[in-house]
């Protein structure tokens, strides 16, 4: 019985999938003859906002995840198709207000590549894709691999709040964090290379103080996967929580990658090697004992040139999560709002 019931859901993701939008229908050269230049447009956009904020790389990286983490179309499925940026409206209750997207930043950057693509080629590229491409974009600026990005998808006509719980928590196991790679196709490979976008970027106390304070309950316990001078470093950035000096300090940033916060590199994998990941998500893929992450991470801990070929190839297989393409939804004029 149990058996038959997983074949038969298998079956149905499989349909779903392969409904859902196929990713045979997304490619490179999709805007070729309709708008030729998005690129060139997106990278000005972007290149100025590096320069107002570094930070802005990580930011537009981690909305592209976002957005392909999420499903419009059916409840138990993710896509990428711009449900994301949606704002909260008539019939639309919008992701951003769910907890773990209370910090994504860059909205305003997606606005101003919007309109900077409007004004030459109105109507053709939609927030979904100008997602895609900012991820790319935005690695390569921060002497990150580059890679073709697979383009065609259409923007979602609704948002699923609720369906944000697909994604992973940074106190979830190693378990739980591959059933919820899996869950959307993809692998161990995947689930280690694209943590490695934690090589940018910044995170709140509130994600690390669990492991620096009365860890698994015990008073003064730190969670003893992690280097005890690394952790006396974050402790003076992030005190207990449960004193005054902590009480406010849940939004306070630290680095990711302490060693280089806004470069693209494999200093991320070192980190794990060195006991020096900032989140449990993260240090459980190298401290995980027995487990088949723990080759891949040194394995890009060991090559850079590794990581950067399967970072790509898993961005591409992550942009592919069911999208919306051919007459499904729409091309938005305004990324925070359905037509
Ligand atoms: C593997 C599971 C993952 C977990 C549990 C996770 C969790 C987190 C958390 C908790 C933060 C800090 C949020 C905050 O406190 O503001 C963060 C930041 C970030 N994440 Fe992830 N993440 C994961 C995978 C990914 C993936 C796949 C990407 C992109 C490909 C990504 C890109 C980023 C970036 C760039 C930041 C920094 C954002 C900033 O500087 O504001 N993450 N992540
Ligand atoms: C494309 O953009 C570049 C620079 O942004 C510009 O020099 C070029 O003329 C544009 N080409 C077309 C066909 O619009
Ligand atoms: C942690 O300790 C407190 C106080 O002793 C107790 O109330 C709580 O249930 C414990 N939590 C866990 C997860 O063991
Ligand atoms: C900080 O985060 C913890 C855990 O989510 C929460 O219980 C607490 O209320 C937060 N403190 C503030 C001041 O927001």
């Amino acid at each position: 019985m149990a058996s038959f019931q997983f074949i038969a859901a298998a079956l149905f993701l499989v349909a779903a999938a392969v409904c859902g939008g196929s990713n045979a229908q997304l490619s490179p050269t999709f805007y070729d003859n309709t708008c030729p230049n998005v690129s060139s447009i997106v990278r000005g956009v972007l290149e100025q906002a590096q320069q107002t904020n570094i930070r802005n790389a990580a930011f537009l990286t981690r909305l592209h995840f976002h957005d392909c983490f999420v499903n419009v179309i059916i409840p138990s499925l993710p896509g990428c198709d711009g449900s994301l940026l949606l704002d909260n409206a008539d019939g639309i209750e919008s992701e951003k207000d769910a907890n773990i997207n209370r910090a994504l930043n860059g909205f305003t950057v997606v606005d101003d590549i919007k309109t900077a693509l409007e004004n030459v080629c109105p109507g053709v590229v939609s927030c979904a894709d100008i997602l895609a491409i900012a991820a790319e974009i935005s690695v390569v600026l921060s002497k990150g691999p580059s890679w073709e990005v697979q383009l065609g998808r259409r923007d979602s006509r609704t948002a699923n709040k609720a369906g944000t719980s697909g994604l992973p928590l940074f106190n979830e196991d190693l378990s739980a964090l591959k059933a919820k790679f899996s869950a959307v196709g993809l692998d161990s490979t995947d689930l280690v290379a694209l943590s490695g976008a934690h090589t940018f970027g910044r995170a709140g106390c509130l994600t690390v103080t669990p492991r620096l304070y009365n860890y698994n309950n015990i008073s003064g316990n730190v969670d003893p996967t992690m280097d005890p001078t690394y952790a006396q470093t974050l402790q003076q950035t992030c005190p207990d929580p449960s004193t005054p000096a902590g009480v406010n300090t849940n939004v306070t940033l630290v680095n990711l990658d302490h060693t280089t916060a806004n470069g693209f590199d494999n200093n991320y994998f070192t980190n794990l090697q060195n006991k020096q990941g900032l989140l449990q998500s993260d240090q459980e893929l190298f401290s995980t004992s027995g487990a088949d992450t723990v080759a891949i991470v040194n394995r890009f801990g060991n090559s850079q040139s590794d990581f950067f070929t399967s970072f790509a190839q898993s961005m591409i297989n992550m942009g592919n999560i069911s999208p919306l393409t051919g007459n499904n939804g729409e091309i938005r004029s305004n990324c925070r709002r359905v037509n």
